[in-house]
């Protein structure tokens, strides 16, 4: 038995993947070896979702068809009109919704249950979950805030129909097209927590519901994907507080706290993806004349560089950025899972083209040859 624990696994590398590169010295993220740069605000998110599926960014009339498949898979299946009434009534958190009602999409799709390794069956069960999670997640936010849900449109893109759906109005294009770029910005990256789970479920042969299932529950944690909703969160304490940012955040640190939105396992430099989405959020900012959020952020960035040689990561600018765009707090978690879904459905094609059951070891510690005292001798 060894001895040499790794409880984060911290640098131990699973298997080969070509989906999506990350060189955490460099700081270079790359999805089938386009740089995110390259693509993020000049390929859509569908495009590039398509090129993560089958390697190669689709032609127009690839695009064409991919779009249509998405499209024709919006509307929210049986029972998830009810479920989601029924969430919204128990005060349900939005992941836990999100959670559960994207494990209930197994009963509408008949092949759910031969899906794992099944090709065909689990692109049908991809397209399904990726066209959907948008109207889940706006349907229950409209019933949350009183609203009547709004149906998905055809004729609009991924990120503007769920901000159609969320608003009820057709959204600014600047802000359909910074939503975009986010969603691209998220698609992918690496074996992450979130993928990682999926990748655990998927090598027992669960299906893609269930294992999706579970990267959602690894998503939602303020260590993983939950970090952007505190970004902003703790933004607003600042701004709350008499303190100015560096004065907050030293508390913070002297009391021990993460401050969310900042270091990572893998890059040891800025995160790339941080680097695009901070530029987006000072120019939708400046544009909207609201520049405090992205000011007290950048203080923030350069304190924490100085002081702890920390530096922001992918949950920290789209934080500020999401809330000039007016989108609620508690949705940050959910939009990042619009995102990811896409990367770990195409995680869970590699996993079951060539599936190993993932099963590590523990050290046991605990005592040995132990006897049992019956029951009214305890
Ligand atoms: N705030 C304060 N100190 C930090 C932070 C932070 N956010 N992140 C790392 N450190 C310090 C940590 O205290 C440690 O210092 P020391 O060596 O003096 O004890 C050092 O940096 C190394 O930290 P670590 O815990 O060994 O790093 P890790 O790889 O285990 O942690 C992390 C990675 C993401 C869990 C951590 O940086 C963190 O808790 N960040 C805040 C939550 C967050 O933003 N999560 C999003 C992660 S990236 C996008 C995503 O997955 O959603």
């Amino acid at each position: 038995m060894t001895t040499e624990y790794n409880p984060g696994l911290d640098g131990i590398v699973l298997g080969p993947t070509a989906l999506s590169g990350v060189d955490g010295e460099a700081g270079v993220l790359t999805y089938r070896g386009y740089p995110i740069e390259e693509l993020a605000g000049s390929v859509s998110y569908e495009e590039t979702v398509y090129l993560l599926w089958y390697g190669e960014l689709p032609t127009a009339a690839e695009l064409d068809r991919f779009s249509q498949q998405l499209v024709a898979n919006r509307a929210l299946p049986e029972p998830l009109p009810t479920l989601l009434a029924a969430l919204v009534e128990s005060n349900d958190e939005p992941m836990d919704a999100v959670r559960t009602a994207v494990s209930a999409l197994t009963a509408s799709d008949p092949h759910a249950g031969d899906a794992a390794g099944n090709r065909e069956n689990t692109e049908t069960a991809a397209i399904r979950l990726t066209a959907v999670l948008p109207t889940i997640i706006a349907t229950y936010v409209r019933l949350r805030d009183g609203n009547e849900p709004v149906d998905p449109r055809d004729d609009l893109g991924h990120a503007a129909n769920f901000l159609y759906m969320l608003t009820g109005e057709e959204p600014d294009p600047v802000v359909a097209d910074t939503l975009d770029m986010a969603l691209v910005l998220h698609l992918d990256h690496g074996i992450n927590a979130s993928t990682f789970s999926g990748k655990v479920n998927a090598s027992t042969l669960a299906t893609v519901y269930s294992s999706v299932t579970g990267s959602l529950s690894a998503l939602s944690g303020p260590l993983h994907g939950g970090a952007n909703a505190d970004v902003m969160r703790m933004l607003q304490a600042v701004d709350e507080s008499e303190k100015s940012p560096t004065e907050w955040v030293d508390d913070a640190i002297a009391r021990g706290d993460r401050i969310p939105g900042f270091g990572h396992r893998v890059y040891q430099v800025k995160d790339p993806r941080a680097v695009v989405l901070q530029e987006r959020s000072k120019a939708l900012a400046e544009a909207a004349g609201e520049t405090k959020w992205y000011e007290y952020s950048t203080e923030i960035e350069a304190y924490l560089a100085d002081e702890k040689g920390i530096k922001p990561n992918v949950d920290f600018y789209s934080s500020s950025m999401y809330y000039v765009m007016d989108i609620p707090i508690d949705i940050y978690t959910p939009i990042f899972a619009i995102s990811r879904m896409a990367g770990w459905l195409a995680h869970l094609f590699e996993q079951y083209e060539d599936n190993r059951l993932i099963r590590p070891l523990g050290d046991y510690v605990g005592e040995h040859g132990k006897t049992v005292t019956p029951l009214d001798e305890r």
